[in-house]
């Protein structure tokens, strides 16, 4: 079954200091009914491909989990982490509210070696936002007109970063970083049943043009998710490799409408061992129960009700 509509990102609180391509915005009102269906709260999110972690931050944030685990193997995305995680945020915050962005600056910032950590995880914010698509790899480009003639600083949004970042150290006791390998940390935390992992790897062909670490090896990754005591949500592009290895491990699968940067319309899969949780009504009406939204939904049709809802943008 496919979602007709996508979600409104713009209603989705942005959390993340980062623009990351291939960011998952548009699933927190799926990762919310997710974790809020689950038979017991869940302890534990741990999101082992965190890239902008904006599903671990929610789920921090919005106390959806007591704790949230990211890892992530680029050391330049892991240096934002573990600064604004390790006492270093407000300096961070500092830094980014003091920097005049121009074509100079940026590319003297660019250009010279950090001297130290919290020195890395800022030019890696700058270059986050400097660079087209936000695109972090080795080889990407500087923006050249940017958005609305605004050249370099049509993403730097000083303010805004400003208090992202705030916000995150403010909530730091509930999130813990490691740098490091993805599929080890799932393996490690395999037996454990009272957590969630959100699995949103590199994917299989976009993947290579956007990350320093695009290869995943996916069949083993699918392989070791067959055999986890805790649940596990995961998203991938939908491509035959992918729907090959879904019915090959039995997994559950849905299509999910979304829209990427350059506003096209996609669709993406999401996987579990069990999908129920988005198709049935009395879960999602308990995810949604309070401030979310006031009425149930009407519809028969309680997958389809269920997912129009959740693209009007909750
Ligand atoms: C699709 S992105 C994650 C995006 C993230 N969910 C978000 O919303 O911003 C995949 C991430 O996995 C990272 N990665 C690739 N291989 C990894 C590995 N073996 N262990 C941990 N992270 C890895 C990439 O650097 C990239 O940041």
């Amino acid at each position: 079954m496919e979602t007709e509509k996508t979600i409104n990102v713009a209603s989705v609180p942005q959390r993340s200091p980062f623009r990351y391509p291939g960011g998952k915005t548009w699933l927190v009102p799926y990762a919310r009914l997710w974790l809020r269906s689950r038979p017991k709260p869940v302890q534990e999110l741990i999101e082992p491909f965190a890239g902008g972690a904006i599903i671990g931050l929610t789920a921090a944030f919005e106390g959806l989990t007591k704790k949230v685990f990211l890892i992530e193997k680029d050391p330049d995305v892991a240096s934002v982490w573990r600064t604004i995680l390790n006492g270093h945020g407000e300096w961070l915050a500092e830094r980014i509210t003091t920097f005049d962005v121009t074509f100079g600056s940026v590319k003297r910032e660019l250009n010279r070696p950090p001297r130290n950590l919290r020195e890395r995880a800022f030019a890696t914010i700058l270059r986050n936002r400097v660079q087209r698509g936000g695109i972090l790899a080795p080889g990407a480009g500087l923006m050249r007109s940017g958005e609305n003639g605004k050249g370099l600083r049509s993403r730097w949004y000083p303010e805004t970063l400003r208090r992202r970042i705030l916000d995150i150290v403010a909530t730091r006791d509930r999130i813990r970083f490691i740098q490091g390998d993805g599929i080890e940390c799932i393996q490690m935390n395999r037996n454990r049943k009272n957590l969630a992992f959100f699995i949103d790897p590199p994917y299989t062909v976009a993947g290579r043009r956007l990350y320093r670490y695009p290869n995943i090896d996916h069949e083993k990754l699918f392989a070791i998710a067959q055999r986890l005591a805790g649940d596990f949500l995961m998203t991938y592009d939908d491509s035959s490799e992918i729907r090959r290895l879904v019915i090959q491990f039995r997994f559950d699968c849905e299509t999910v409408a979304m829209k990427n940067t350059h506003n096209s319309k996609m669709t993406e899969l999401l996987i579990g061992r069990s999908l129920a949780w988005l198709r049935q009504p009395q879960p999602l009406r308990r995810a949604f129960h309070g401030s979310l939204f006031q009425t149930a939904p009407e519809s028969q049709d309680n997958h389809q009700s269920n997912l129009r809802l959740l693209a009007q943008g909750l």
